[in-house]
């Protein structure tokens, strides 16, 4: 007999707390995936069904909702995180118990587990492009602001590595505020930017407050064509939280925008929009959560297994038409060939794409070979 017994997944994203934004969407991306899947008969007939639980933007209740999620649920497989100290806070849990865990977030890169896939870009594949965009259209004098944990320590050194490459190049200054910073706390810094004139402005500031870093910043009255932020964190759900006048102008690399014009895209955000509404805002880390479900569902249906030793070989020769276009797993690191793209908020709050890859790009963690102006086959849209 067929086993039609259900197959449970567990959804871990911050439904409340200070990165629940992403979170919600993220949770709502593998949600709605999880429904596509069901409604096209399952896993061979099996039902997916997501045990979701709300780890509070907090590190220590990632690792305990882990853990209950594999000990208590009994699931094999786990969709979660945005944060990196929250992947970090999952990873050991993780690779205790031998579980699987996808992870939808850009992040610092310089990891690798066998328990991973990542779908979320990789330094080489939104610092590097955005590192050249922002030298050769403004300058190589860069000011760094971020949230206090790992990923903007990280992602802060690869970006002056790579922008110190350029003549003439200097690191005015490098700032971390609390997660819970306000308008208020960016005051000082924004005289500081007075002062030093940055060409511009590099923010690795996420959650709640990238909303109050962009508006200290229009409160200070500077002008983003002449010294604008620039961002792999800042999406179209950041920029609805600050609104689009205090957003437009500034720039954000990522393999993702709403306003990509293609077909899968643009179904993909009907059909979200008729299921779930437009007060969750997609975005990169959005389109991930719903991207990796579709390639573990169809792993799990070649192998009929969710058990990591039986799965992984099949996770690993994915590929998946996703929104962003043709996406696939690179079985020597775990984590996704994507395609760059560089866009500049506008009016309408959402990103015009001034820069984009015509074909997906490796991905490459470590940073071992890549280069500044590697964007694989690039086209220049900017005017
Ligand atoms: C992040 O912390 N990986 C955005």
């Amino acid at each position: 007999m067929a086993n039609v017994d259900p197959v449970k997944v567990g959804v871990l994203f911050s439904e409340t707390g200070t990165t629940s934004t992403i979170g919600l969407s993220q949770l709502k991306g593998t949600l709605l995936a999880i429904e596509e899947v069901n409604e096209a008969g399952g896993i061979n007939g099996r039902e997916l069904v997501p045990v979701c639980l709300d780890p509070q933007s907090n590190p220590l209740v990632y690792t305990q909702l882990a853990s209950r999620l594999i000990l208590e649920e009994g699931v094999n497989v786990i969709f979660g995180c945005y944060m990196s100290s929250s992947r970090k806070a999952v990873v050991p849990v993780i690779e205790k118990w031998n579980k699987l865990l996808f992870y939808p977030t850009l992040y610092e890169g310089f990891e690798f587990s066998n328990n991973l896939i990542y779908t979320g870009a990789a330094p080489n594949q939104n610092s590097v492009q955005l590192a050249e965009f922002m030298t050769n259209h403004f300058g190589a004098r860069i000011f760094l602001i971020g949230s206090d944990y790992i990923y903007p320590y990280e992602s802060n050194r690869i970006m002056t590595d790579l922008v110190l490459q350029k003549s003439g190049a200097a690191k005015l200054g490098e700032h971390y505020v609390e997660l819970a910073a306000t308008e208020a706390d960016f005051g000082p810094i924004m005289k500081e930017i007075r002062d030093q004139r940055p060409d511009f402005i590099f923010s690795t500031v996420v959650g709640n407050a990238t909303a109050s870093l962009y508006r200290a910043y229009a409160e200070a009255g500077f002008d983003p064509k002449t010294m604008p932020i620039a961002s792999l964190t800042t999406s179209e759900a950041e920029v609805h939280q600050m609104g689009a006048d205090v957003a437009e102008g500034h720039f954000t690399s990522a393999p993702y925008f709403q306003s990509i014009d293609s077909d899968a895209n643009r179904r993909c955000l009907a059909r979200f929009q008729r299921r779930f509404g437009s007060d969750c805002v997609p975005n990169q880390c959005w389109e991930a959560a719903y991207f990796q479900v579709h390639m573990f569902a169809n792993a799990m249906r070649e192998v009929g297994s969710d058990e990591i030793a039986e799965l992984m070989p099949h996770v690993l020769t994915q590929e998946f038409n996703a929104p962003q276009g043709r996406v696939r797993i690179d079985p020597r690191n775990h984590h996704t060939c994507l395609y760059p793209r560089i866009g500049r908020a506008n009016s309408e709050g959402q990103f015009t794409i001034v820069r984009e890859a015509k074909r997906a790009v490796h991905p490459d963690p470590y940073l071992v070979t890549y280069s500044l102006g590697d964007w694989t086959a690039e086209l220049d849209m900017l005017p």
